[in-house]
């Protein structure tokens, strides 16, 4: 009940109905106000809120002496004037039915209020009013903000493509002046009277021949649709037998290996030797990024409809401004005899014709950390749920 309201048989009904329709002015101005904040399209979230905030005190009942505060996944936005007191009004923010913050109203100078009720009933429909109006509109934003992401992937997924395409053309038309190098130069080097010095010159092009070869195979690869001679693979196997591969290089690096793998691991779909390759390329660079030792983990875990994989390391970690380039081909910021920058976007490529998906993983503490997804046979799905 407002002052006004409480002294309804001093002051008569038309002063009464005018108090009242003061204070609905005030609430209307104040979701107007919002509503507008809401609907800028050039402010940040951040922005938006540290501006509702402020329009909340003038649609109290005693605004000189109040103070607000938005708090949303542990961030606050307060008025200027904000303390904490008894005399508090508050509403959740509940986004797809969780909480993820609240709205509040408090009157840190409650003098003369105790034992009153400072917050009208009208004011608990108006605290509910914002906290639901600002539910709809973060709403909104990560729904935007996802919109937007997806766009950026799908355009990182047709550059992909299109780099795929011109990649295979390219390696194809290559191949065959190729073969003809290295077979001549075997022929060659295996006539009787040539001499010493053109022999090794001779093998340097053979090795520099072969070097191209396998860049030619691992751009196939990675141009190649389809996932040809598929069987059941289980990534925990996979993983003993190439860790058992890598086990020499590690510890020669003073690199610590560690596994942590599902039991139970399902099976997935997929032709191993490719997915071997996948981890195999993922190992390297864990293995290249840390030159003075550190601590190496695999990691498989599943749900019901995907089988993943994590490979952790401690190393030098990835620049932001380079997580959107190092699955193009040819990418890298290793020296040229390190690497020829086609490990991750062969395993890009294997992964999505796989039905799968790599990404990198946000890590609080060094290094980097990839996510290997693939999706789970449609049949192993049915049986175990069946059960
Ligand atoms: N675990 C990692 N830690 C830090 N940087 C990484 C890691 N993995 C990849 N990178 C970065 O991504 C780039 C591209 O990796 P990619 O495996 O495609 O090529 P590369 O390792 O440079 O060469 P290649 O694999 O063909 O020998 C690397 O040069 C490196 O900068
Ligand atoms: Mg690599």
């Amino acid at each position: 009940m407002t002052p006004e309201q409480g002294r309804k048989s001093v002051r008569g009904p038309a002063a009464v109905s005018q108090a009242n329709l003061r204070e609905r002015v005030k609430e209307l101005t104040c979701l107007y106000g919002i509503a507008q904040i809401a609907s800028t399209f050039d402010l940040s979230l951040k922005s938006k809120l540290a501006a509702i905030v402020r329009l909340l005190p003038p649609a109290w009942q005693y605004p000189e002496r109040a103070c607000a505060r938005i708090t949303i996944d542990g961030q606050a936005f307060p008025t200027p004037n904000f303390r904490e007191g008894a005399c508090r009004q508050t509403a959740n923010i509940c986004i797809a039915e969780k909480k993820r913050g609240a709205v509040e109203i408090h009157y840190p100078d409650d003098r003369g209020m105790i034992g009153k009720a400072p917050f009208l009933t009208e004011e608990q429909h108006l605290i509910d009013n914002i906290a639901g109006q600002i539910s709809l509109m973060i709403e909104h934003e990560e729904a935007r903000t996802a919109k937007a992401e997806l766009q950026k992937q799908l355009i990182k997924a047709d550059r992909l493509a299109a780099i795929g395409q011109l990649a295979a053309g390219v390696a194809h038309e290559l191949n065959e002046p190729l073969n003809a190098i290295l077979g001549f130069a075997q022929l060659t080097q295996k006539s009787p009277e040539l001499p010493a010095q053109a022999r090794k010159d001779i093998e340097r092009i053979t090795n520099a021949a072969l070097h191209a070869r396998n860049i030619i195979r691992e751009l196939l690869i990675f141009a190649r649709q389809g996932k040809p001679g598929s069987t059941q693979v289980n990534l925990n196997q996979i993983i003993m037998e190439d860790l058992n591969l890598f086990a020499p290089l590690c510890e020669k690096a003073g690199v610590e290996l560690r596994r942590i793998v599902a039991p139970d691991l399902p099976e997935i779909t997929a032709n191993k030797s490719q997915i071997r390759q996948v981890i195999s390329n993922l190992i390297v660079n864990a293995l290249q990024a840390m030159p003075g030792g550190g601590i190496l983990m695999l990691q498989t875990s599943f749900d019901a409809t995907s089988v993943r994989l994590r490979v952790d390391d401690t190393g030098i970690g990835i620049k932001d401004e380079l997580k959107d380039s190092i699955f193009l081909p040819f990418f890298s910021t290793k020296d040229v005899d390190q690497g020829t920058g086609l490990g991750l976007s062969v395993a890009h490529g294997i992964v999505s014709s796989h039905g799968g998906e790599i990404c990198i993983e946000n890590k609080t503490g060094k290094g980097a950390c990839f996510c290997v997804t693939f999706p789970r046979h449609p049949e192993t799905v049915t049986r175990e749920e069946s059960l």
